[in-house]
């Protein structure tokens, strides 16, 4: 297993299948009430240009949870905004933090932290992807359809860091995916063509929401406009007129769909309240899940890095 999670494309299969089972078998023992403590005396910084309610407290619960610490920074509390360079406040914090686990809006900045960190380096959401929404959000389907073989899934609306990663895991996993976005505002085409490389047969693009939900397992959708975007909310809801996932696009699809969203929901825009209140919807189960999956990275991470590191130092 790599060091870091900047993309999804730094796993195997096999790293998947080692987080999912991690992860289910994590949560089994928590409500359980069994305390699990392998990460007592590591610390983890949490370094969050972007806003964030799931994420960060999933991320923080996780580590306190496993015996462990967190610290939480904004970046423009660190010298980092009055220009320290980042191969020096990785090196920096390196040598004080187990893991870092950053939510930027420049992708090349988590990428240059982990190319100058001892430590795991963990994407949290940059403009380009969101590695481990998805990990969670397998794994809530895994818990909804036993696994993630022959399930339809079926993205519906922006072209976004959500979608990107749904389409790395297809890629990866050979997941049977349909991208659905406005042509306008579709998937970026190096990340289609990187993919399509990989897994030709089982992804699909398409602008026709309509036909892409027929016998799907699961629907997914996100926000139009995502953070660092909201000049162009107006633009956007015009072009994603037919995007919304209500009851009538819903009922296309198989009766026992799922319907999932990463949240923040914004209701009568790309999803309707009325969905968010239907058995499908499982957006509740899918918050709760990303503790348990945040859980089973940082517990594999650090607990991998520390051993490499002992052994290197040795
Ligand atoms: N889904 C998700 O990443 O939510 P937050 O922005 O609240 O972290
Ligand atoms: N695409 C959204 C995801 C939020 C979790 C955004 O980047 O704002």
């Amino acid at each position: 297993m790599k060091k870091d999670i900047i993309s999804l494309l730094d796993l195997t299969k096999n790293d998947f299948d080692i987080f999912f089972k991690r992860a289910l078998e994590l949560k089994k023992r928590f409500n359980q009430g069994i305390v699990d403590m392998p990460l007592k005396g590591k610390s983890l910084g949490l370094i969050f240009d972007k806003q964030s309610t799931r994420t960060r407290v999933a991320f923080e619960t996780a580590m306190i949870q496993l015996g462990g610490h967190p610290i939480f920074m904004r970046s423009q509390d660190t010298q980092v905004s009055r220009d320290e360079p980042v191969k020096d406040t990785a090196r920096v914090l390196s040598r004080y933090i187990d893991c870092l686990v950053m939510r930027t809006f420049d992708h090349s900045l988590v990428e240059e932290f982990a190319a100058n960190s001892s430590i795991p380096v963990i994407n949290a959401l940059t403009d380009f992807f969101h590695p481990c929404q998805i990990l969670s959000d397998l794994m809530t389907i895994i818990e909804k359809k036993n696994s993630y073989d022959n399930v339809k899934i079926v993205w519906v609306g922006d072209g976004n860091n959500v979608a990107n990663s749904w389409i790395n895991a297809a890629s990866v996993l050979g997941l049977d995916l349909v991208v659905a976005c406005p042509e306008k505002y579709s998937v970026n085409k190096d990340i289609v063509n990187n993919a399509l490389k990989k897994n030709k047969h089982n992804i699909v693009f398409t602008d026709d929401p309509k036909t892409a939900v027929k016998n799907a397992d699961v629907i997914y959708t996100d926000v139009w406009a995502s953070m660092g975007e909201e000049e162009e909310t107006d633009r956007k809801h015009k072009a994603f007129q037919g995007f919304q996932v209500n009851k009538e696009l819903v009922s296309k699809a198989k009766d026992d769909v799922i319907v999932m969203h990463c949240l923040p929901a914004h209701r009568g825009e790309e999803i309707a309240e009325d969905i968010l209140e239907t058995k499908n919807s499982v957006f509740w189960d899918q918050a709760e899940n990303k503790r348990h999956m945040h859980k089973a990275i940082l517990e594999t991470l650090i607990i991998h890095n520390t051993k490499l590191r002992g052994v290197q130092s040795g």
